[in-house]
Parts: C-alpha cells; structure tokens; sequence
C-alpha cells in the first residue's frame, strides 16, 4: 500500500509492531473517550472559506520562542522511539531537522540527548519529567543543556500515570536491551517488573506527583533555558502558567492517556487563547491527523501545533523516511487548506475562517 494520509501510516505501523508496542503508543486512558475525542472534535468544527485572494504562492514559515520554523508544525515528546525502529530518536531528529523543524525529545527516550543533539542542527528541545530525587532532576537538566537543548517543556498532567488498560492487559515493559537512556547513570533506566504495567510503576516510584506552581520557580532557578509548561487543559491554569513565569504553554491532555472524559485539546483552546491573550506563546497538541486540524488550531489561537502518534507510526513503517514523509503529507494539505481558505500566509490564518 502506498501511504498518502496518516492514517494509511497508522495501518502500516500495526502490522510491523508487536501487540505490546502498538498498545502502548496507541492506547489511551480507560474508555478512551478523550483519545477519541482529542480527533472527533475538529470534525465538528467547520470552516469558512475565501476566494479571488491570489494564493499562487503560499508562505509556511512561523517563529516559536523566536525561532524560525518551516511550518506550524512541531514533534511533540513520545518516549521509547525505538520499539518502533531501532533508529529511534535520532531518526526522528534527523526528520525533524530535514523538514526545518523542532523535535521536543522525551525524557524517557532510549537514545540520549547527546545522540540525538548531534543528529539535528540544534532543533532539539527536552521534555522534563522531575523525579522525587531533585538532584537526578537537576542533573539531567545540566546534561540536556550541555547537550544543546534548546528549551525545557515541563509536562504537569501526569503526577501519576493513567490507567491504560491495554498495557495492564500486557504487563507492558521495555523490550530487552532497550533503557531510558538519560537516566542511565542514576540506576533508573530501567521500568518496574513489579506492577501491572511496567511504565505506570516506573512513574509512582520515580516521579515526584508533589509537584506544584512553586516548583516552577524553582526550576526556572536551575536552569537559563526558557521553560514550557505542558499539558494545561483550561483557562485558570494558563493564567497560572503566565503568573509563574512559563515563557509558553501546550494546551495538551497528554493526547487522552490521562484523565479519560477530560475535553478534546481544541475545545479548551478557545477559552485558553483569550485568557492568555498574547501574553505567552501557545501551543497545542492531540489528534492532529490532518492539514485542515492545523489550520483550524492556528485560527483560534495556536502559534504551532504539535504530533505524537503520527511520527511513532512513520517511524515503525519506514524508520527516518517514514517520519519525513508524515511531516511532508501534513505540510501538503496544511499548505493545500490554506490556499483553499485563501490564506497565502500562516499570520493571515485567523478566527474568520470558524464557522460559528
Ligand atoms: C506520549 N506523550 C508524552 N508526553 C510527554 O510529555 N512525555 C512523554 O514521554 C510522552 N510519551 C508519550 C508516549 C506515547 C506513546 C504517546 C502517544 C504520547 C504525549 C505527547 O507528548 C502528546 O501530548 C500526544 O501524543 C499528542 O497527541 P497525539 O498527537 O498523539 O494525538
Ligand atoms: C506516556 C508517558 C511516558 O504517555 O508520558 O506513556
């Protein structure tokens, strides 16, 4: 089959993965209604379009913390990239790179961060989780920023992993030879043999669920880096996060593998952009699948989108290629929908393209 949507990648990445790793990447929370939800809600949204606006060429470019990226697309963190391809995260740099834009790596990758820093031209950003141990913390956030990363995306939805049921069912861990790589020199590579799923364990007891806007000060104390905070879900929250000093948001449900039934990431935009009105950047991610779910992201409010999921099923289908070639389809229609709309640039993508 030839691939030419994201879901054609999705098909291909099921047969190649095991049960395991399929489950893992693809499952969400509980009855995973918001996972459902995160792809069903830009379906209900419509759009209006414009004519006779010259859209012979179009520009794609948009800036993120001051940075120039190709298109309002970015790669958000997933852990474990080489379940899916040996190549792993330093394919997906590679991708990420190619296709000038940034690759947020996760804190539970199993390449290292001086692997993949080296891979890219300096487009990485790390994914924070803090452990309760704070100088394995700040150690890692040393190592990232000698490693060359650029940000830190501190993720807060998850002070305890959610209850994926599938991976229960699997008793899932890490293949064999596979580790957290970073963690490697603090004896916490490894996910727990001890509970039903091996990666819920690895966050009760490594993660620290005590975690509170405080400690966003402190982080900002312990590093020059500029700070992100992932996974906020409604407007009070986004206040918080510019209150505390966080130089961006992603309005994000950790892509519906947390609190089942909590909204679909582009229902909570609007209120999230009008509180935030301009003060910070904002970015969102969860059940991007198609060029017209960028666009409608953009227009009310998002200065970049980013995708999980769909990058893990390039990467298992076709390693490197795969993952450019998702990141090309996604840039295809981004660029077809705008000339569409009657957009001939990212910053012409605004509220009057909803329908009401
Ligand atoms: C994730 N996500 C995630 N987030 C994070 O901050 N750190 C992480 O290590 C992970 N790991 C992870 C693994 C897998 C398999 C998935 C699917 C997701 C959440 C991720 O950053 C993002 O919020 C969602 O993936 C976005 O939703 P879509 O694009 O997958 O629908
Ligand atoms: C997940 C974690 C690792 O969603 O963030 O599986």
């Amino acid at each position: 089959m030839t691939a030419v949507s994201i879901s054609d990648y999705e098909i291909i990445a099921k047969e190649k993965l095991s049960q395991s790793a399929y489950d893992y990447y693809s499952s969400g929370a509980n009855d995973e209604i918001t996972l459902r939800e995160n792809c069903e809600a830009y379906k209900r949204i419509f759009l209006i379009y414009r004519v006779l606006k010259d859209v012979s060429k179009r520009d794609l470019t948009t800036e993120v913390l001051g940075n120039k990226i190709s298109m309002p697309l970015m790669i958000a963190p997933t852990a474990f990239h080489k379940m899916a391809n040996e190549s792993g995260e330093v394919a997906v740099a590679k991708a990420a790179t190619k296709a000038g834009t940034i690759m947020i790596l996760s804190t539970l990758s199993n390449s290292s961060a001086e692997e993949v820093t080296k891979a890219s031209d300096g487009n990485i950003w790390f994914q924070l989780y803090v452990f309760k141990d704070r100088e394995i913390t700040v150690n890692l956030i040393k190592r990232v920023e000698n490693a060359g990363c650029k940000a830190l995306v501190l993720t807060v939805d998850a002070p305890f992993l959610g209850l994926r049921e599938r991976d229960v069912k699997n008793k899932f861990n890490l293949p064999d030879g596979f580790t957290v790589k970073n963690l490697e020199p603090y004896y916490k590579e490894k996910l727990s043999l001890n509970h039903d799923s091996g990666i819920a364990g690895y966050f009760s007891e490594n993660l620290d669920p005590s975690l509170n806007w405080k400690d966003i000060e402190w982080l900002k104390s312990k590093t020059s880096l500029p700070v992100l905070i992932k996974g906020i879900g409604c407007k009070e929250d986004a206040l918080l996060a510019v209150q505390y000093g966080a130089d961006g948001i992603v309005v994000s449900n950790h892509g519906g593998r947390q609190l089942d039934t909590c909204r679909a990431t582009i229902d909570v935009l609007p209120e999230v952009a009008d509180a935030v009105s301009g003060k910070i950047e904002i970015m969102l991610d969860g059940g991007i699948r198609r060029g017209t779910d960028i666009l409608k992201a953009i227009a009310l409010g998002a200065k970049t989108v980013l995708i999980g999921r769909p990058v893990l099923w390039g990467l298992a289908a076709e390693g490197e290629n795969g993952v450019s070639s998702v990141l090309d389809i996604l840039r295809n229609e981004l660029d077809l929908a705008m000339a569409l709309c009657g957009c001939d640039s990212v910053s012409k993508i605004t509220k009057d393209l909803i329908a009401k």
